[in-house]
């Protein structure tokens, strides 16, 4: 039981760039698949395809794709942002401001004219020797649910079972949510030669780090903070 709180506890999102030297090993793939294939989805659909992506020229296609920003994520990304350590203790919900550029932590953030014709605000994107693209059919809903939220849901347990196992392999995991929307998730599609009719339901990447990232602060709310007791609001244990 403690292990696996403690592997809960220890998972994490690593954003710097991963040794391109070091390949997984094809059984660690394959576990981190396994994790993946075990997962609890709606009705028990699997609605999911999962592409995993090593080769060198194809990963740096996908590197080079420009991510455009749009004004509506920078607005609504500010509203999750603490601007120091303190703070963010003191929230426990949302994200370090120098995570980001300095132009994304002003609440009146603008695209200039330049950045919005070429769409040129194109961000680094840290390298690694493997992408996962874990794909979905939106047109075979879970039964009866509305906008797919079960399906949804469901892709989100397979994803979860493999970052833990990811994680308990020693590998650094990173959702990359830019590439599966937009023009981008359309350029992505070309060139891995998804089906127009399956969407990119989250990209990740994966691998080793070169040398021992720095350690982020990571912030959880206290159970008591979500935790109701038999009725919404009461937060009486008795
Ligand atoms: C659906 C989903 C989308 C996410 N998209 C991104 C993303 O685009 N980039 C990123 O760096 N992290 C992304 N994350 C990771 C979260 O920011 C991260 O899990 C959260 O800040 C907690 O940090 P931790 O993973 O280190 O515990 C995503 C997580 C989820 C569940």
């Amino acid at each position: 039981m403690k292990e696996l709180l403690n592997l809960m506890q220890e998972r994490k999102s690593v954003r710097t760039p991963l040794d391109t030297k070091r390949q997984i090993a094809k059984d660690d793939l394959l576990q981190i698949l396994e994790a993946g294939r075990w997962a609890p989805t709606a009705h028990n659909m699997q609605n999911f395809e999962i592409i995993v992506v090593d080769n060198k020229k194809l990963l740096e296609s996908i590197g080079n794709i420009k991510r455009p920003i749009s004004e509506t994520f920078v607005r609504e990304n500010y509203k999750q942002l603490s601007f120091s350590e303190e703070e963010l203790l003191r929230k426990k919900t949302g994200l370090l401001g120098t995570m980001f550029p300095p132009s994304w932590r002003n609440p009146d953030f603008k695209l200039d004219k330049n950045e919005k014709d070429d769409s040129s605000m194109q961000r680094p994107f840290p390298v690694c020797p493997t992408m996962l693209f874990v794909v979905y059919y939106p047109a075979k809903r879970a039964p009866a649910s509305e906008g797919d939220f079960l399906g949804a849901l469901s892709l989100g347990c397979v994803m979860e079972n493999m970052w833990l196992m990811a994680n308990s392999l020693g590998i650094c995991f990173q959702i990359v949510s830019s590439l599966s929307s937009g023009t981008t998730e359309k350029e992505v599609k070309n060139i891995l030669h998804i089906p127009k009719n399956l969407n990119i339901a989250f990209p990740c990447r994966l691998g080793y780090t070169v040398s021992t990232p720095a350690k982020h602060l990571r912030v959880r709310r206290d159970i008591k903070d979500f935790t109701h007791y038999n009725k919404f609001g009461s937060k009486d244990l008795g």
